[in-house]
């Protein structure tokens, strides 16, 4: 990046002190100490954050490194679902909110720690019935309803791995992703609301298991009237839990047992399964959680994402329900049905903490102030962001709309690392569009194509020298791609992002360095969308990148050749448009779609994406040596 752009972007910035109040409420009032010392002894530190939960057996080690392989609290026994909910049923919070859920159309269920408790016992009764067994894989491809939360615990408590999948994927991403797990069993629903359109999830699900053959079950919450028909493979999840028992002990697991793989996109058109432990991902979010947004027992978090992302995972079930925490837990998209829906529910359930994507603070901000201002939101204590870049507009718009006062808490971490990494706690000055300081523990370093550490202000790979607990513990079935991250610069792990560090050591990101393109949040890679769009039967070849957007971050722009004897027309890039939707799902449809007659590569054949948006940005494309005549 030129020097001057650097410095015109530094003399924006804003400084925010941490008020006196905030500081006395947080956890950590001294960042720096606590630092500096789980800098200096790091076993001492993540060991004594994990004696705030309970084990069945304690650890012989914090931490077995041998390099890229990491082995956390070795030798512990635990159950990330007893320390949930057990703990908290045994204690006081028994009968205290775990979920309170609110439909798209108003309809509300509050279930507390104990209910909770007995929901996901029968549902681990109910699987453990139809034959899952600890270590077998279970799908679940459901909308934002309790009972995701309550699948996801089943299967952690009786050992089986849970893999999500994010409904507003296809059918064939669907099948790809069950196909890879190889899962034994579908968790599913009739129907997901979204602007009061009803996914009929369960037609995409009977199209995904058609060619799955390691699928046994598929279990249905039927919501709607009259109920859909079930095939002889499926099984009503209400009668399933209704026969079922409330009592199931949690299984012991070794703290490196599997929980879940979650699939996300890389740079080859094949996602990849993130694989987390019950072991060190139970210590990472409980203590981010805790820290990073000041949680009290008191308090309620509005975490927006959905659980078929990692911040749902991390942030609205495992982190929160660790800390005995009370989620709100929504159903439906942020405007509808009209743009006070989060700010409406803020005032209805007195949130204290809100946690949301930028794409959707410019979503909100676009409908205007009066929005937010005609509810009372005085509950809100923390704010906080994910999953892309903030530009400081929006951060301050955040700010303000929230009554001027409240920390934001703009936090990066990624699926593969599982909690946050790098965020400013609440303790801290902020900087409007910096992602502040690493996490106590973590140790990042901005490093250039040979690992070199760069100087303040330059733009550089983003890198983790050391591990930390709840990294992921290995891309399932394909460890050589998980090598990847901790081979290719160093002998550090590479996150894919480019960043910068100020004088004060704050982090500004500035977007992934690889072909993974974040569209309102969300993560796709390009050769994902490439190959859904050269499966249509007259395209020969395509490259997408993203380009910026003032709403979404990024959006998708494909360039694509067509084979001989078709010419470009609004029909094509329709059925294009079509087979992407198909392919991958809503969310990975090209924006724009340029017919073109060439495409920038290499000598030996790669595409250069690089140069295709240095062209479409009107910039330098940087070194094009190796381009082909
Ligand atoms: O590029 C970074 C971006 O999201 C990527 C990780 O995506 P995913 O695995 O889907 O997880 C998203 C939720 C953690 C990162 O490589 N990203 C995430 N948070 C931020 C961010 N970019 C800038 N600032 C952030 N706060």
């Amino acid at each position: 990046m030129a020097q001057e752009h650097v410095e015109s972007m530094l003399k924006v910035e804003e400084i925010f002190e941490p008020s006196k109040d905030v500081i006395e409420r947080a956890w950590v009032k001294d960042y720096e100490k606590v630092y500096k010392h789980a800098k200096e002894n790091p076993e001492t530190f993540w060991g004594e954050i994990a004696k705030e939960l309970e084990w069945f057996e304690p650890w012989k080690k914090v931490l077995k490194w041998e390099h890229p392989w990491a082995s956390w609290f070795v030798g512990a026994r635990c159950n990330i679902t007893y320390n949930c909910l057990d703990r908290h049923v045994k204690s006081w919070r028994r009968n205290k909110a775990a979920v309170i859920w609110v439909g798209e159309n108003g309809a509300e269920r509050i279930i507390t720690y104990d209910e909770l408790l007995r929901n996901v016992n029968r549902c681990a009764n109910m699987l453990f019935d139809i034959g899952v067994r600890k270590g077998d894989r279970v799908t679940i491809y459901l909308p934002r309803i309790p009972e995701q939360i309550v699948a996801m615990l089943a299967c952690a408590r009786l050992g089986a791995v849970h893999s999500l999948v994010y409904s507003g994927f296809s059918a064939a991403a669907l099948q790809s992703r069950i196909h890879d797990a190889e899962a034994k069993v579908v968790i599913t629903a009739d129907c997901g609301y979204q602007r009061a359109k009803c996914i009929p999830l369960k037609h995409i699900v009977d199209e995904a298991v058609k060619y799955c053959p390691s699928v046994e079950k598929v279990v249905v919450v039927r919501r709607q009237e009259p109920k859909i028909k079930l095939e002889p493979k499926d099984i009503d999840w209400h009668e399933g839990m209704a026969k079922a028992s409330q009592k199931f002990e949690a299984v012991e697991m070794d703290a490196e047992d599997p929980l879940f793989t979650l699939y996300t996109s890389g740079t080859t058109g094949k996602p990849k399964g993130v694989m987390h432990v019950h072991g060190g991902y139970m210590v990472g979010t409980y203590i981010t959680t805790k820290w990073v947004f000041d949680l009290k027992d008191e308090d309620i978090m509005f975490c927006t994402a959905d659980p078929g992302w990692v911040t749902g995972h991390s942030y609205i079930v495992y982190g929160p329900l660790l800390n005995g925490a009370t989620i709100l837990f929504a159903e439906g998209a942020p405007d509808y049905p009209d743009p006070g829906r989060w700010w409406g529910l803020i005032e209805k359930y007195g949130v204290n903490i809100l946690y949301t994507t930028p794409t959707a603070i410019r979503l909100l901000m676009k409908y205007g102030d009066d929005w937010p201002q005609k509810y009372d939101l005085s509950s809100l204590k923390i704010l906080g962001s994910v999953g892309e870049p903030i530009n400081p507009e929006a951060w301050l718009w955040y700010r303000k709309v929230t009554g001027n006062k409240l920390p934001i808490m703009d936090t990066w971490w990624q699926t593969e690392t599982g909690m946050i990494l790098v965020t400013p706690l609440p303790c801290m000055k902020l900087k409007p569009g910096s992602a502040a300081r690493p996490f106590p523990g973590i140790e990042p370093a901005i490093v250039d194509r040979e690992g070199k550490p760069l100087p303040a202000n330059e733009g550089g790979f983003m890198t983790i020298k050391k591990p930390w607990p709840a990294m992921m513990k290995t891309i399932y079935k394909d460890p050589e791609r998980y090598s990847q991250y901790w081979k290719t610069i160093g002998n550090v792990y590479l996150a894919g992002d480019m960043a910068r560090q100020d004088k004060d050591g704050y982090f500004f990101f500035m977007g992934r360095a690889d072909d993974v393109i974040k569209v309102s949040g969300y993560r796709l890679g390009t050769a994902e969308i490439e190959s859904a769009i050269v499966s249509h039967y007259a395209v020969a070849e395509s490259a997408c990148i993203g380009k910026p957007d003032a709403l979404k971050g990024e959006i998708i722009k494909a360039f694509v050749i067509l084979k001989q004897g078709y010419k470009p027309s609004d029909f094509l890039l329709d059925e294009i448009k079509k087979q992407v939707r198909k392919e991958l799902g809503p969310i990975a449809i090209p924006s724009e779609v340029e017919f073109t007659e060439w495409l920038p590569k290499t000598r030996s054949g790669k595409i250069m994406r690089r140069v295709l948006k240095a062209k479409e940005l009107g910039v330098e494309p940087g070194d094009v040596s190796t381009l082909e005549e």
